[in-house]
């Protein structure tokens, strides 16, 4: 996979609230979009003027003038329009503004690769004929796409599984979930295997089938709670005896 297979298109915002009124409860913005593929060869700058959530009017270079889409919006983009010093410098602006900070975006974030930190978990053992579930989690991955599935004993696992969707965790990072729902045989090996463009080759966690983690924490717990036990019943047996012994040595008169 190379980086820009997966870029179809990105938006990039770059420079967002120019001008907020607040203090009345109306909302005025002004936003500016440049808008790339991955090749960074397209590049579209869009300006929007907002008033209320609502767009009034847009300057896009692919168009080359304004557009109005309110009354007030068609009214401007009129006169607007007809501003050639006002044009020239929108049009200008793919240029001056877009290229170079895209090329930032592109070699600051676009390019960067991080590795998933993958988990794998037992959502529900299989008790009575019912499946058992095995969760497997990639986290803080980046760029976004990537590949989870299953195997068993080496050959994809198709059926029942469910997986989410790229959940974007709004610091540039990704997480995925994948769900697994099998009917467990012995000797048999679980593994999922991830995909993604940070690692080398995919990344394979295989599922310890002979003890689940609760079981295995189960009987850990049971053990301790036994090892107590023995010790505060030795410890009373001891008690007992050497008291029981002092009253046999000092019989009261
Ligand atoms: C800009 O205009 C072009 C041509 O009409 C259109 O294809 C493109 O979607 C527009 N961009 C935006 C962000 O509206």
């Amino acid at each position: 996979m190379s980086s820009s297979q997966h870029l179809i298109s990105v938006v990039i915002i770059l420079s967002t609230v120019l001008g907020v009124d607040g203090f009345n409860g109306y909302y005025n913005y002004m936003i500016t979009r440049c808008r790339f593929s991955s090749s960074l060869s397209e590049l579209e700058y869009i300006r929007s003027y907002a008033f209320n959530k609502a767009e009034v009017i847009r300057f896009n270079s692919t168009v080359g003038k304004f557009v109005g889409y309110t009354d007030l919006g068609v009214h401007n983009a009129e006169a607007w329009n007809k501003d050639s010093a006002l044009l020239a410098q929108e049009r200008a602006e793919k240029d001056r503004y877009c290229k170079h900070n895209t090329q930032n975006e592109f070699n600051v974030v676009l390019s960067k690769k991080v590795e998933p930190k993958v988990r794998l978990t037992l959502g529900k053992t299989s008790t009575g004929g019912h499946p058992a579930v095995l969760m497997c989690s990639a986290y803080n991955f980046y760029p976004k796409m990537i590949r989870v599935t299953w195997q068993r004993d080496g050959q994809e696992m198709t059926g029942n599984v469910i997986s989410s969707e790229e959940l974007a965790d709004g610091d540039w990072y990704y997480q995925t979930h994948s769900h697994l729902e099998f009917t467990p045989k012995a000797g048999e090996k679980i593994s999922c295997v991830v995909e993604h463009e940070s690692l080398r080759e995919p990344l394979e966690i295989t599922w310890d089938s002979s003890m689940p983690e609760p079981e295995r924490n189960k009987i850990a717990i049971g053990a301790a709670a036994l090892v107590l036990g023995l010790i505060v019943t030795a410890a009373g047996f001891i008690y007992y005896k050497t008291k029981s012994r002092g009253r046999i040595l000092v019989p009261s008169g």
